[in-house]
């Protein structure tokens, strides 16, 4: 009796930190580095039209940098619950392509509060237009 209530209290500390951390890593809005290995340079400068567009390569890329770094605001698969915008219905080409990268680099804070974080300066341009590419497979309307 004595030992089992010591497993279950053992038990309950161990789902209590599980449950504790697992909601701190919910509210972590650290942005998650992204592998772009494999995708071809395209410098320094900030692009106006996405150079990944169609590219398989980006279109994988993008769509697990996606998962890790917008899905828990902007919804699984991209279809997103009510909390932020249905990225499916962006616009496709080039002012599709530069609204998306505003955001992307420069996130959208208003009255004081942040909606969305930046993400250009930490996961970079050639994550960004990534996940712009996956994104593009799943556009609709
Ligand atoms: C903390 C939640 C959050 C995260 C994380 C987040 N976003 Fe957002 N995003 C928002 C909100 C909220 C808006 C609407 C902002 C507004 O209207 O001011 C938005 C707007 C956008 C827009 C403009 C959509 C439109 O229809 O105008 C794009 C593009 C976008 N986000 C892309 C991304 C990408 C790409 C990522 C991941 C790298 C990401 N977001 C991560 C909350 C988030």
């Amino acid at each position: 009796m004595k030992s089992g209530r010591m497993i279950l209290l053992g038990a309950c500390a161990i789902l209590g930190g599980a449950t504790a951390s697992q909601l701190m890593a919910h509210g972590d809005v650290t942005p998650q580095a992204v592998d772009t290995a494999g995708l071809p340079e395209i410098g320094q400068d900030w692009l106006e039209k996405n150079p990944y567009s169609g590219n398989d390569r980006a279109i994988e890329i993008g769509q697990s940098a996606y998962g890790q770094n917008c899905a828990r605001c902007h919804g699984l698969d991209a279809e997103s619950g009510g909390i932020a915008p249905d990225l499916r219905y962006l616009e496709l080409g080039e002012s599709g392509d530069q609204w998306f990268m505003e955001r992307y680099r420069h996130g959208s804070s208003h009255d004081g509060k942040v909606y969305m974080p930046p993400f250009g300066d930490v996961l970079g341009q050639k994550a960004g237009w990534a996940i712009r590419a996956w994104l593009e497979t799943k556009h609709e309307g």
